[in-house]
């Protein structure tokens, strides 16, 4: 465990020291889970986005997109339900000033006892070696039996509380279960309160005449509330979606992890429009369909996983999350959800304006129903980053899935004279219009071959004496870190079948 904490701090610090990541406002000293992408960091999410925005409109003929403003008319938020029900349970400490989520400091507690589960069994695999039975042990020590009932107990007694938004009995739960502030080290805690995550601000010059407005804390309700206007200018036939990219906000009490948990973050959102009781079949074509997107990237099938939720919010009839193994554990990485007719009807009702859809084929009108897919372009960014990083005896590479990576290839002249300055920039205005190309010429060519390795670019091209001859140079791969002599003219094709968006494109289609 303490390894792969390591691991996520080194990547967190490798994010800033190559220009991926920056803390945002560093020099007044930052701004709570809130950070800023620098020159590399921009490029690769840059490339994400591209790769998921060109995934769904050009590989599906009936998926259009859309930018809607971040600010929205204040009463789509009372009918999405966020204004009554955006909340998290938050509790202080009376000692350390510090604020958290309840249901966060009991889950945390949840882990700690399955920390020490495990850590008995691991003990216990050593000892006995190979003749250990797992299954066995876990159903029949003493300790282990002890601890899992304690812990199954709390995880019911917290079940209960959150489905019955009982704060009282969190309140009860964490007392009981004497959880203490891990900074004060002290049980003096408030009373549980409901906190909305929504950002408040307003609009409007004049004091009489300003109106309360919400940064929008999902980009979703931004597609709902253009439905009729996408559908009839665009002449949609359901079914069919609407896909957008674009920043959310969220007043997150316990910001944790880097960019996993972020007040400002991006989504990009795809809300596909079915025919009522279709819902479950296209909810579990998407469920493929975005799985194949994440897989494609080559980072590792079993990284991935679904998370099926078994409580549904009010107005779901199934919802799954793709998790992704982080160092931190399997997380949610995006969100897929059959919202059945809740928005569209909600909007409907509260703007006294009809939102349907006449269907020409079964010459009815209905409110269509919903699949919703749903991913953070940051936690996209953390998953990559964390797959890609890794640190050996002899070199930091970023193993980025190559079509992603910032930079796709250095061009680097073997010595500063004799010409081969010349003839490497003559390669790089070649290729510059096609591939995003760096050029290098300081320090010694290992220590160049570092510095890519380092930002993830997939090749260097060393222009040597006998570039001059013969117009061929060594191309350096950056994972096997071969490198192979081919002619200058075959180097498009070469990064092109690997680097291209269209080559990725192209085996979610095979
Ligand atoms: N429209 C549905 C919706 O917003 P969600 O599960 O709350 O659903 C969807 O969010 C995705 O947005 C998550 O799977 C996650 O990737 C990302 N996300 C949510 N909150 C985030 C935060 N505070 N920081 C970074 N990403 C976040």
């Amino acid at each position: 465990m303490a390894q792969k904490e390591d691991v996520f701090k080194k990547i967190v610090s490798h994010c800033k020291e190559y220009g991926f990541v920056f803390p945002s406002s560093e020099l007044y000293d930052g701004l709570g889970a809130v950070y800023d992408y620098g020159q590399m960091g921009v490029e690769l999410k840059n490339n994400i986005k591209r790769y998921w925005w060109e995934a769904m409109t050009l590989l599906h003929s009936n998926i259009v997109g859309i930018d809607s403003a971040v600010f929205m008319h204040p009463t789509i938020w009372k009918a999405s339900g966020h204004v009554d029900a955006f909340n998290d349970p938050l509790i202080d400490n009376r000692d350390s000033k510090k604020r958290y989520r309840a249901d966060v400091l009991i889950e945390d507690e949840i882990a700690k006892i399955d920390d020490k589960i495990n850590a008995e069994v691991e003990k216990a695999a050593k000892r006995f070696g190979e003749s250990f039975d797992e299954a066995m042990f876990r159903q029949t020590n003493a300790r282990v039996l002890e601890r899992q009932a304690k812990r199954d107990e709390l995880h019911s007694r917290f079940e209960k509380a959150m489905n019955a938004n009982d704060l009282d009995e969190l309140k009860q739960i964490i007392l009981d279960y004497e959880i203490v502030d891990p900074i004060s080290g002290t049980k003096n805690w408030t009373d549980v309160r409901q906190f909305n995550l929504m950002f408040k601000t307003q609009m409007g010059s004049s004091s009489d005449n300003t109106m309360d407005v919400y940064l929008r804390p999902e980009t979703a309700q931004g597609i709902f509330v253009n439905f009729l206007n996408v559908q009839k200018t665009g002449r949609m036939r359901i079914p069919f979606g609407i896909a957008q990219i674009g920043k959310a906000f969220r007043n997150e009490i316990v910001a944790r992890q880097f960019i996993f948990r972020m007040r400002e973050f991006e989504q990009m959102e795809m809300q596909f429009f079915v025919r009522p009781g279709e819902e479950l079949e296209w909810f579990n074509k998407w469920k493929e369909t975005r799985l194949a997107w994440h897989k494609a990237l080559g980072m590792g099938d079993e990284k991935y996983r679904f998370h099926d939720h078994e409580k549904l919010a009010h107005y779901a009839n199934a919802a799954t999350d793709i998790e992704f193994q982080m160092p931190f554990g399997f997380k949610e990485v995006e969100g897929i959800h059959s919202r059945t007719n809740f928005d569209l009807s909600q909007h409907e009702k509260f703007s006294g304006k009809k939102v349907q859809y006449f269907d020409p084929e079964l010459n009815q009108s209905y409110t269509p129903f919903v699949i919703e897919t749903s991913i953070g372009v940051d936690r996209m960014f953390l998953s990559v980053m964390c797959s890609s990083f890794e640190e050996n005896e002899t070199r930091v590479v970023l193993h980025l899935p190559k079509p992603l990576a910032p930079v796709k290839c250095a061009i680097l002249p073997l010595v500063k004279k004799d010409g081969m300055p010349e003839k490497a920039m003559e390669i790089m205005q070649a290729l510059k219009y096609d591939f995003a190309c760096q050029y290098d010429e300081k320090d010694s060519v290992g220590k160049r071959y570092r510095r890519q390795d380092a930002i993830g670019t997939p090749y260097c091209i060393t222009v040597d004496g006998q570039t001059l001859e013969d117009n061929t140079v060594t191309l350096r791969d950056r994972d096997t870190m071969e490198q192979t002599r081919v002619a200058i003219d075959e180097l498009p094709a070469i990064i092109g079948r690997e680097c291209s968006l269209n080559s990725l494109l192209k085996k979610l289609e095979a």
